[in-house]
């Protein structure tokens, strides 16, 4: 029995080195040391064996028992770490990563939060209004009535219901009086439309923001002051600005707001047209029929509001020359920004 033990051992021992992967491991152990395994077998046989020999092949019997499960774990941490290494082997760690393709912000919404922050900043509250608007505040309330003239400033866009896509964000004007009362500091950002034939600089949608202040003893220099200071928050410096007269229904006096070239510092190029000015925005004092249709008394509240072109502030920070890339969806354009 002694021999059969060695045998057995040796026997095994060069199996096992022929284990290629887990699978093989496992019909080993089960062939050798499973339940029925063929050491397990010559165990069995150890109590029928004569007294004086029970101890030393008990010894050896266990031996080899010892020796076959050590060599079996051996294997089977070894064809752990085999593994681990392959797989470190498939990644390969110099590789540059897959790009992830994020999307980006449009232009103009750029520009607009940058605009809300310095509002906000100066104590503005920012509203929105609705793209389908009445008759009545695009056009009745801002003192614009039905036959009156300056309807044809703004090729409109009706709707068969009457109402309008709004021409400007002045709608919003008394809509956020009847909202808000005075004092009222407010901006309203958003999208106007107007039947235009389109070209380089017009197209049939845009965005504006307007501004409107309203308290006891508004004046034109709180108007100046505040675009001053929005002026600071845009192109970071001190601008100078100048005033000619304008006409909006809705406000009076009314003003073009020009601000001092700011490619050429005044000096004139081609940008401004050689005149060191650009034309900035429209702007003016309330007017009073204005105040009244949003529930204010004119006697004791005055404000004025601006109506900024958002898209051709747009425009004009980066150097965009055609407005109708804005609205085209082009990602070649719109990954830029
Ligand atoms: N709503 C006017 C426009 O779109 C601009 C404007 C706004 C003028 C506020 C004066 C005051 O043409």
């Amino acid at each position: 029995m002694d021999k059969e033990l060695k045998q057995l051992k040796k026997r095994a021992l060069e199996e096992f080195e022929k284990i290629k992967n887990n699978k093989e491991l496992e019909e080993l152990r089960v062939k050798y040391v499973g339940r029925n395994g063929e050491l397990t077998k010559v165990l069995k046989q150890l109590k029928d064996l004569a007294v004086e020999e029970k101890p030393k092949i008990g010894k050896l019997a266990n031996e080899v028992k010892v020796a076959l499960a050590e060599k079996l774990d051996d294997l089977s941490s070894q064809l752990t770490k085999n593994a681990r290494g392959s797989i470190v082997q498939a990644t390969d760690l110099t590789l540059p990563g897959a790009s992830v393709k994020t999307g980006s912000l449009h232009p103009n919404t750029i520009i607009q939060y940058e605009l809300e922050d310095v509002f906000k900043s100066l104590g503005f509250q920012v509203l929105e209004g609705p793209d389908i608007e009445s008759e009545y505040y695009n056009f009745e309330a801002l003192n614009i009535p039905a036959d009156h003239p300056a309807r044809d400033m703004q090729d409109t866009f009706w709707l068969t219901s009457g109402e309008v896509l709004k021409t400007h964000t002045s709608a919003m004007q008394v809509r956020a009086m009847e909202k808000s009362g005075a004092p009222l500091k407010a901006i309203f950002p958003g999208r106007c439309f107007r039947y235009e034939a389109t070209d380089a600089s017009h197209d049939t949608t845009f965005y504006q923001l307007e501004g409107l202040m309203i308290d006891q003893d508004i004046s034109i220099a709180n108007l100046i002051a505040v675009m001053k200071e929005l002026m600071k928050g845009v192109f970071g410096k001190e601008v100078k600005v100048r005033q000619r007269p304008g006409y909006f229904p809705f406000v009076e006096p009314g003003f073009e707001l020009d601000i001092n070239c700011l490619i050429c510092g005044g000096k004139g190029c081609s940008v401004c047209k050689q005149t060191g000015w650009l034309e900035l925005l429209p702007c003016g004092l309330v007017h009073p029929n204005v105040l009244k249709a949003g529930g204010l008394d004119p006697a004791k509240y005055s404000g004025f509001a601006f109506g900024l072109g958002l898209t051709r502030l747009v425009m004009m920070k980066y150097g965009i020359d055609d407005i109708r890339l804005l609205q085209s969806g082009d990602l070649r354009f719109l990954k830029q920004f």
